[in-house]
């Protein structure tokens, strides 16, 4: 079993996406083992997003997350991270294939509804952060 940290951004929740989404989570066998919806300070968010803080869009990408409650999730399941990864889709609209979260929901890449961390070692970093 591999757990993953999944978070519907405040878009998705502000959209009332936030059951379809987990929805889709069920329904693929992957089990929430932790959820919350809550309002994270700017501290967590630029923690959460370090890797790209000398990006040109970081400002813009923590004021976003900062812009309403988020759903924070653990989900637990075979191969969990990756296969999240695939239901999430690409970041880029363009690239998000019809069927993926992103690709159903998003059309731009400032506000893409969901995040799902990329390897154990984020997970554990993540999880750990949030929960
Ligand atoms: O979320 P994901 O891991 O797919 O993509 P990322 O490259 O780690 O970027 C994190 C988030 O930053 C994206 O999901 C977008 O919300 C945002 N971003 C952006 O606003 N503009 C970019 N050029 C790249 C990313
Ligand atoms: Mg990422």
């Amino acid at each position: 079993m591999e757990n993953t940290f999944i978070m519907i951004k405040p878009d998705g929740v502000k959209r009332g996406l936030a059951g379809e989404l987990i929805s889709r989570i069920e329904k693929k066998g992957f089990k929430i083992v932790q959820a919350k919806l809550f309002q994270p300070d700017r501290t967590l968010v630029e923690e959460h997003y370090k890797e790209h803080k000398d990006k040109p869009f970081f400002d813009k990408l923590v004021n976003y997350i900062l812009e309403g409650p988020v759903m924070a999730m653990e989900v637990e399941g075979e191969a969990a991270i990756e296969i999240m990864r695939k239901m999430i889709g690409d970041k880029d609209p363009k690239l998000a294939k019809p069927g993926t979260i992103r690709g159903d929901f998003a059309n731009t890449m400032n506000k893409n509804v969901i995040h799902g961390s990329d390897s154990i070692e984020s997970t554990n970093r993540e999880l750990d952060l949030w929960f």
